[in-house]
């Protein structure tokens, strides 16, 4: 989130209380029983139902435009909590969800409808290292991870970059950070979880064992259990250069042509490019004299700078002289810091300081290498941001993450290797926008929209697929499985079946 997100979010502290406020047992006495909330009383997990002073923080999303109302929140302590919060839902016909981090861009976590019960995972914090693989609870957030592995012997993951990103949404759907192209995604480090399935069972899952399920929890892990920990191969971290260059000077024209020389050098197949390079594009409202400012940066791990130069050369050859650029030589913590927009090492750990919140929309494409954008949809995209981006009251930006190129440890893995079903990316773009109380959510939907279509409706004969960690909140089910599992949609329902036949663990989008 590195300095345009962290600006375009607006901070406000939420409370961090962990649970009721007034035990269940007064709020019944006062006429807030139900079913679902009596079974929960009873497996001793004090629920958060309406009426509880605790439930209007406990149950506001990241998102602040989709505020589904949970019929109850829980805190449980273990797996054995969760399991019965889970049997609690299936026994009285409401429907479960898990809450990691809490950041789902469609609040799924609340069930993306109101009337759920959200299991909220915030006291599964355990965090061990054995030997070079780690276990994580569930309740952890991508800084704790970090912190603690870093910690423990300056160990490292690939994983996405904001802090208070949950583990449990980002490696159960993928998880992409720049050190990606060389780790694979955090789902794909995941060496095998602990997750409750629908009929409560606390289950192990790995490539050995309920293999079927482990393959479809890392991937869409939303859709098959309340995972409770997991185990991955940690690496050694590795200090890096992080490089940025800038183009304030260019206009729609420029950009395209940047975009276009962009891709052409991360997917060159001579030259290929070196799978320790995390590589993006960021484009966002800015000073410049078209109002737009173009960035090409990234991290590359373990080289030094002279590496660096040499590497971009070709590349900047054709991009021109940028405006400005920044190198800077960090250790893995100082990398991971700076990518976050933080200061201190204390700011990775999310329990010292609350979360924050936006009202947003976003949603993405994967352009494959096989298919990358053509040179009408990259000039329709560019126009579209430096005209009416440059004039909106929506704070927009959008980022371009390189997945494949070379020999990208995310590309080049078998197609199959888990739930997520787009190793032909080459890239994916981000198009996200903070919609302010000025303009409607129809509105501001429809502008970021209009990204995207900018690109699609100009390479009508590629079927692009989208990131599910950035859930459209706007997709019918059969959309989303189109867009997000193309090729894994018949299998997951399959499993859908085996392991969840009455749709306890279920939202909009689900199976
Ligand atoms: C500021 C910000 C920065 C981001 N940066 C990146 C990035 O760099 N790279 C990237 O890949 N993505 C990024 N994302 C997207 C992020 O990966 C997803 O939003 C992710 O799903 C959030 O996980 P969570 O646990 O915080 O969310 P939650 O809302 O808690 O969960 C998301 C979904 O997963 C389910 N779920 C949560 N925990 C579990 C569990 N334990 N078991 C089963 N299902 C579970 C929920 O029910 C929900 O459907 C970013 C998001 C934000 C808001
Ligand atoms: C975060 O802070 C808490 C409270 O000080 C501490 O117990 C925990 O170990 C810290 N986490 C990490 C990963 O350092
Ligand atoms: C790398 O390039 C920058 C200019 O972009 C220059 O200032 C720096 O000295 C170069 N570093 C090395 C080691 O060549
Ligand atoms: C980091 O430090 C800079 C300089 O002191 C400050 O402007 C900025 O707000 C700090 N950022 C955070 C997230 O604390
Ligand atoms: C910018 O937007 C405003 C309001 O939508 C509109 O009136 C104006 O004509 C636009 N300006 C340009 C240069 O497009």
């Amino acid at each position: 989130m590195r300095g345009i997100l962290a600006s375009s979010i607006a901070l406000y502290a939420a409370s961090s209380a962990l649970g009721a406020l007034i035990p269940y047992s007064d709020l019944k006495a006062r006429g807030y029983s139900t079913p679902l909330a009596d079974c929960l009383q009873t497996a001793g997990l004090d629920p958060v139902v309406e009426g509880d002073a605790a439930y209007a923080t406990d149950s506001s999303p990241f998102n602040l435009r989709l505020p589904w109302k949970p019929a109850a929140l829980v805190y449980p302590r273990d797996s054995r909590g969760v399991s019965a919060a889970v049997k609690c839902g299936a026994k009285t016909g409401v429907k479960v969800n898990a809450r990691s981090g809490g950041h789902s861009y469609a609040a799924f976590a609340l069930g993306g409808e109101d009337g759920h019960l959200t299991v909220s995972l915030d006291d599964l914090r355990t965090l061990s290292l054995s030997g070079t693989k780690g276990t994580f609870g569930a309740g952890n957030h991508l800084g704790d991870v970090a912190l603690f592995l870093w910690e423990n012997g300056k160990r490292a993951l690939a994983h996405g970059t904001c802090p208070y990103v949950g583990i449990g949404g980002h490696a159960g759907q993928g998880g992409f950070g720049l050190p990606s192209r060389a780790w694979g995604l955090l789902a794909d480090q995941i060496t095998s979880l602990e997750i409750v399935t629908a009929d409560g069972a606390i289950r192990t899952a790995s490539k050995t064992q309920n293999a079927d399920l482990f393959w479809a929890a890392t991937g869409a892990g939303a859709s098959f259990g309340i995972i409770t920990s997991f185990t991955a191969e940690t690496h050694a971290a590795l200090d890096s250069i992080a490089f940025a260059y800038n183009f304030d000077g260019y206009g729609a024209a420029r950009a395209s042509e940047g975009l276009q020389a962009w891709q052409a050098f991360a997917n060159d197949p001579v030259n290929k490019l070196d799978t320790a390079v995390g590589l993006q594009i960021h484009v966002n409202p800015g000073s410049s004299p078209s109002g737009v400012v173009f960035s090409v940066s990234g991290v590359y791990y373990g080289v030094d700078e002279a590496t660096v130069n040499s590497t971009f050369a070709p590349l900047l050859e054709k991009l021109g002289t940028p405006t400005s650029t920044s190198l800077q030589k960090q250790d893995w913590i100082t990398s991971v810091l700076y990518l976050a927009g933080v200061n201190t090492t204390a700011q990775l750990n999310t329990t010292l300081a609350p979360d924050t919140h936006d009202t947003f929309y976003a949603t993405s494409t994967f352009v494959p290498e096989a298919a990358p954008m053509n040179q009408e949809a990259s000039d329709a995209l560019f126009e579209y941001f430096y005209g009416p981006g440059a004039n909106t009251s929506v704070a927009w930006f959008a980022i371009f993450d390189l997945y494949g190129g070379g020999d990208s440890v995310i590309a080049r893995a078998d197609k199959d290797t888990n739930a997520f079903d787009a190793r032909d990316a080459l890239y994916s773009i981000q198009y996200y926008g903070t919609i302010p109380a000025s303009v409607s959510d129809a509105d501001g939907i429809a502008f970021i929209q209009g990204m995207k279509t900018a690109v699609e409706s100009n390479q009508p004969e590629t079927q692009f697929k989208e990131y599910v960690n950035y859930i459209d909140s706007t997709y019918t089910a059969a959309e989303s499985h189109k867009r997000y599992y193309p090729t894994h949609t018949d299998k997951l329902k399959t499993l859908k079946d085996k392991y969840d036949p009455k749709r306890v663990i279920n939202f909009p989008q689900d199976f």
